[in-house]
């Protein structure tokens, strides 16, 4: 074992980490919740829940929301409506992001998405600057297109395959091991960690062993880098430099474990939810088939029809008031993003992928303070990707020999499986 080896646990020669968060992902199925939101849309644009019930769908990952952790006393709100969510996302002072500790500390320690500010503006300050514009390009031509293309030459000559299991869900994390710079040799087991500490909403115990052993993988790597700086992210990391502050070995620790889900969870995610869009309109794969020059409103189509996240959560710091809805101060509101990405007040036909239609910012990266500090990341990534599949993939079509695919999900979305054939 290399210094840089992840501890492997124990018991888990025979575990398929793909196949159980499948599994579990299948579990209380929701095809499609945005009926369900219209109508709660036509009376309300911020709703109270009423607690007791689970806030946005009974669904095993509505446990991230459900009313049973917050207390019996603490009022809950759902904000639907475009504005109101909105409203939300771009107050950090009014609506806090202090409530993820509970929920995520335990597996990804002090992140920076249960900071508020004065603290999230130095952090974000430092961690952003691995995220420049030339980084992007690097990125783009030495790491996306290389992980891109081995992925497609291990299936080009079959003919046939799930697009799940062999480019949208591995890709992303391993672009973002790449730009970490680990090694060759511990990419099988980073993957495997990654995906267990991802899936903690159903195996909480492996996925804080998981984390655990990250953090000690990290930690190493970090010390190393401290030493021998290269041009990769953890190194960008370690000098970062912000008005005479700098990131402690900690704080890069938790940035980097959230990168696997804020970064590679929700663009296998996104892209898995473009490819079936354009699948089930096969006019509109055709066309961009023809213009690529139609990529980038196909990408922004998918996040807007199907956002790989659909809820996330702020805590009101104060009284405050929603679209006429008096909120208590300490209350927990949940924006729901999938239902703002169709409010008909914004978007005509919401329920249909059309990338025709006139683009207008969606609220799939949210807004605010803790907008996605990866969006250009993710739109490079699934740009290269798609570009990728349409090139080496000629014809590209469901499988009519297998069952269709179909996104299901309450709060992650995303199809299980997209099988495929080409010519
Ligand atoms: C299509 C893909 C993606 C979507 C839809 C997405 C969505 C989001 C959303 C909704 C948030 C706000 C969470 C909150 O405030 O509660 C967020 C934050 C964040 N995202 Fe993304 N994300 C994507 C890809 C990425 C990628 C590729 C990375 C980096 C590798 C990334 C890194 C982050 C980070 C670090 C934050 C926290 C920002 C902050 O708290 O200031 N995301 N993302």
């Amino acid at each position: 074992m290399s210094t840089t080896d992840p501890a492997v646990p124990a018991d888990n020669a025979e575990y398929d980490p793909f196949e159980e968060f499948n599994r579990s992902a299948g579990i209380g199925v929701v095809e499609n919740p945005y009926p369900m939101f219209a109508m709660v849309r036509a009376e309300h644009t911020i709703k109270r829940e009423d607690l007791g019930e689970a806030m946005l769908a009974d669904n095993d990952d509505a446990q991230l929301l459900s009313a049973g952790d917050m207390g019996d006393d603490v009022a809950v709100f759902t904000a639907f409506g475009f504005d109101a969510v909105q409203q939300v996302l771009k107050d950090g002072d009014t609506f806090s992001s202090a409530g993820y500790a509970e929920i995520m500390g335990p597996v990804f320690g002090h992140s920076i998405l249960e900071m508020d500010e004065p603290e999230h503006h130095t952090y974000r300050g430092l961690v952003q600057q691995a995220f420049s514009r030339k980084a992007m390009e690097i990125w783009e031509r030495d790491l996306v297109r290389g992980v891109v293309d081995e992925a497609l030459d291990e299936i080009v000559d079959n003919k046939r395959g799930d697009l799940v299991r062999s480019l949208t869900f591995p890709f992303p994390v391993l672009v973002i091991a790449r730009m970490l710079g680990l090694a060759p040799d511990d990419l099988p087991t980073f993957h495997r960690q990654a995906v267990e500490m991802i899936s903690a909403g159903f195996e909480f115990d492996r996925a804080i062993a998981a984390s655990n052993a990250l953090s000690d993988y990290f930690g190493k790597i970090i010390a190393e880098r401290r030493k021998n700086p290269s041009d990769d992210v953890i190194s960008v990391l370690v000098r970062a430099e912000l008005d005479g502050e700098h990131l402690d070995d900690a704080q890069i620790c938790s940035f980097l474990k959230l990168l696997l889900p804020a970064g590679a969870e929700t663009t296998y995610r996104s892209s898995s939810n473009l490819l079936y869009g354009l699948l089930t309109n096969p006019e509109q794969l055709a066309a961009l088939t023809a213009d690529r020059s139609l990529m980038p409103q196909a990408i922004e189509e998918g996040l807007r029809w199907e956002p790989p996240l659909l809820g996330i959560m702020r805590t009101a710091t104060k009284d405050t008031v929603i679209d006429g809805m008096p909120i208590p101060a300490g209350s927990v509101v949940a924006v729901n993003i999938g239902s703002a990405n169709h409010d008909e007040r914004y978007w005509d036909n919401a329920e249909e992928f059309d990338l025709f239609r006139k683009p207008k910012q969606h609220i799939a990266f949210a807004w605010g303070p803790h907008m996605c500090l990866g969006l250009h990341l993710a739109r490079m990534e699934t740009r290269v990707a798609l570009t990728q599949v349409l090139d080496r993939l000629p014809n590209l079509r469901i499988d009519p020999d297998m069952e269709p695919p179909y996104i299901t999900g309450a709060i992650f979305r995303a199809p299980n499986n997209l099988h495929v054939v080409w010519d």
